[in-house]
């Protein structure tokens, strides 16, 4: 079905590319401002169709893993409707080109759907070398877990974000993350007899695996040159869709390891988003018509730094920088988890 997904996707986004350009639903491409690319109306908010498509796969899905004792569909089913609602103020905002301040809350309320039906643990298990301080060997945090999880809703959806504007980078990322996800998935399913453990990653498989097909058949036109642009429809949509998969398969902090280069671009970021400095509408690159080349600016985010870090070069190959650095985060999560696993055991 998944497969299935990455086929509809690739026929249906020029169809609809073609919707949104009549709506007058477009952007310019920033990085190629000067050059003739750069007067090109490029369609907007392609999210839309990969958000309809992953939703579609995962309804259906339902039909064909549906047992007597399907407990597990009340969170599903909240977790998709979280997911909707993330797409709808996703798109939302794409339309009505909602103020910063207001679009950074959006999230809290897609997590509503989840947050209310979630009937899960609230506790959280103590490594060993830390029991002697607190006494305990499993802490339940009560609210204090759920408010945590609407957090991590808010933080994922705003980090993917605001980690963006360069060609496939939003969806390069999320890529990624979420091959790294379905990895570590089918990793703890072989490594456990749990079956409690092994439903929790089963059940995040059948929300990633459409979600990194899906997304791979819209990397494809988002990749340099960008023929259509995400929008925030898909920043939003893939975060949610990776912080539910993070909390319903109780691997939120190993979540938050992949999410390592969106965690320092957020830190970096402080600063501007909180108005401290001065917060223009793009915090990108300067690109030089000339040479094609883009250079570091002041503006405190991960492109800006690893421009000014390792030099000057062009969009595709800072793209490339960044996703390399993304799965090497990812692998040393692997190692770090492998590391650490004695602390837990
Ligand atoms: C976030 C960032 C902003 C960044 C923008 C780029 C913060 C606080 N906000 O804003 O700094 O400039 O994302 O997505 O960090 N675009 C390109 N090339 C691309 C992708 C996007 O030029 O590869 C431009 C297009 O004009 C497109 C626009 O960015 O129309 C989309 O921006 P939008 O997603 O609305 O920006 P924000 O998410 O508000
Ligand atoms: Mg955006």
């Amino acid at each position: 079905m998944s497969i299935g997904g990455f086929v509809l996707a690739v026929r249906l986004i020029p169809v609809a590319a073609r919707y949104l350009l009549r709506r007058n639903m477009f952007g310019y491409d920033i990085n190629k401002k000067g050059t003739p690319q750069g007067a090109i109306k490029v369609p907007e908010s392609l999210g839309i169709v990969i958000g309809i498509v992953y939703l579609l796969i995962a309804i259906l899905f339902q039909h064909f893993n549906f047992t007597a004792d399907s407990n597990w569909l009340v969170e599903y089913n909240a977790a998709l409707a979280s997911i909707c609602f993330m797409i709808l103020l996703g798109f939302v905002d794409d339309v009505l080109d909602i103020p910063w301040r207001v679009k950074l809350v959006l999230p809290s309320f897609a997590a509503l759907p989840l947050l209310m039906a979630y009937a899960g643990h609230t506790t959280i298990i103590i490594p060993k070398p830390l029991i002697q301080y607190t006494g305990v060997a499993i802490l339940d945090l009560g609210w204090i877990y759920k408010l945590y999880m609407g957090m991590l809703a808010v933080f994922c959806t705003n980090a993917i974000n605001i980690h963006a504007g360069i060609n496939g980078l939003e969806v390069g990322q999320t890529v990624v993350i979420s091959a790294a996800i379905l990895i570590h998935n089918v990793m703890q399913i072989g490594a456990s007899s749990d079956p409690e453990y092994k439903q929790a990653h089963a059940f995040s498989i059948y929300l990633v695996m459409p979600l990194l097909t899906t997304s791979l058949g819209l990397l494809s036109y988002n990749w340099y040159p960008s023929t259509v642009f995400v929008g925030d429809t898909y920043t939003y949509f893939a975060g949610m869709a990776m912080a539910v998969v993070g909390i319903l398969g109780h691997f939120s902090e190993t979540l938050l390891l992949f999410f390592l280069p969106q965690v320092l671009n957020f830190l970096y970021s402080c600063p501007q988003l909180f108005k401290i400095i001065p917060c223009p509408r793009h915090r990108l690159p300067r690109f030089d018509p000339q040479t094609g080349l883009l250079t570091g600016t002041k503006d405190g985010t991960l492109v800006n730094l690893f421009l000014r870090l390792f030099g000057r070069c062009s969009e595709k190959a800072l793209c490339i920088r960044l996703l390399i650095f993304q799965a090497l985060a990812c692998l040393a999560c692997f190692g770090l988890r492998y590391m650490l696993a004695g602390w837990y055991k």
